[in-house]
């Protein structure tokens, strides 16, 4: 398979499903060997087989990037099977949709960490192999991570907090040569079957958006192969995206008063 990234090695977490799927099966369609990711082992048997089926080079390892030695692992297994790591998503997460008065902290904890040590951690274990690829380490947030939404306090700390390890990680290693780029995903087609966590844990269906306000998977993915490719540091998706993103800036006291306004409403009616 020849392409963009003919003999590099990304690694994809959470890509069994929805965005991370999509953007591996990119990776690997322009020539890269793709480790795939996620709790689920028969989830990624299942896309292993199918990319197999198409040729392309591809890794499965089921591993809980919110544990260092899980990470460790991954990495190790990647190394032996595929020699060394250039490219690292940092994808996988876990989306809530409850209020703070309602959650348990139980479920506050394990967004909170899904988004915040599920992305740092396996950074941490693929530091070594990364300086000596200068590769590339991206962070998947979200609008989430430009400001605070409703019923999604734990998701939206854990993505703002991205943000900051990012700018760190930007200054602290500008010496090795790593790429460290942030994607603030907009609103997305998700999997039919994607739940998000609610209250005590129970798995709950995702809030509709308006369709005309989506982007699909195919474009999120390739907004994030090319962040590797041009190497670019952020990336705000959608029109929509980066109309609400110069909003909270530029005018955050507005978007502040209109979010609440909406907020309310929703409880009211
Ligand atoms: N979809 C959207 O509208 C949207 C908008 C903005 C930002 N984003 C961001 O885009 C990224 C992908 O979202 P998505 O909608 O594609 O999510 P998704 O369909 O729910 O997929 C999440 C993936 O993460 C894996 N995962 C969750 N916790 C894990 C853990 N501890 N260890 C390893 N894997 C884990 C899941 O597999 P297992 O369950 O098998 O572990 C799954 O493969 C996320 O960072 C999300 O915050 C999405």
């Amino acid at each position: 398979m020849s392409g963009a990234f003919q003999g590099k090695v990304a690694i994809i977490t959470g890509s069994s499903s929805g965005i991370g799927k999509t953007t591996a099966l990119q990776f690997a369609r322009q020539g890269a060997s793709v480790v795939i990711n996620g709790r689920s082992k028969d989830k990624l048997d299942e896309l292993r087989a199918t990319m197999e089926e198409e040729g392309l080079s591809v890794l499965a390892i089921a591993a809980d990037i919110t544990a260092y030695k899980e990470c460790e692992r991954l990495i190790a297994e990647t190394v032996k099977h595929f020699g060394g790591v250039d490219i690292l998503i940092n994808n996988a997460s876990l989306t809530m949709n409850d209020t703070f008065e309602n959650i348990h902290p139980d479920t506050f904890n394990q967004v909170l960490l899904s988004n915040t040590l599920g992305a740092m951690m396996p950074t941490k274990a693929a530091l070594s192999q990364l300086k000596q690829s200068k590769g590339s380490v991206v962070f998947i947030s979200s609008l989430a991570g430009l400001h605070g939404l409703p019923a999604g306090s734990a998701y939206c700390a854990g993505k703002m907090a991205l943000t900051g390890f990012w700018q760190s990680l930007r200054i602290e290693l500008d010496h090795t040569g790593i790429h460290f780029g942030i994607c603030y995903v907009s609103f997305t087609q998700n999997d039919k079957d994607k739940r998000m966590l609610a209250g005590a844990g129970e798995l709950v269906e995702v809030d509709e958006r308006p369709a005309l306000l989506k982007q699909s998977q195919e474009q999120v993915a390739s907004a994030i192969v090319r962040c590797v490719r041009k190497r670019k540091a952020k990336v705000v998706l959608s029109r929509f995206g980066k109309f609400i993103s110069v909003m909270f800036r530029y005018m955050p006291r507005i978007t502040l008063f209109l979010v609440t306004l909406i907020n309310n409403r929703r409880i009211a009616a």
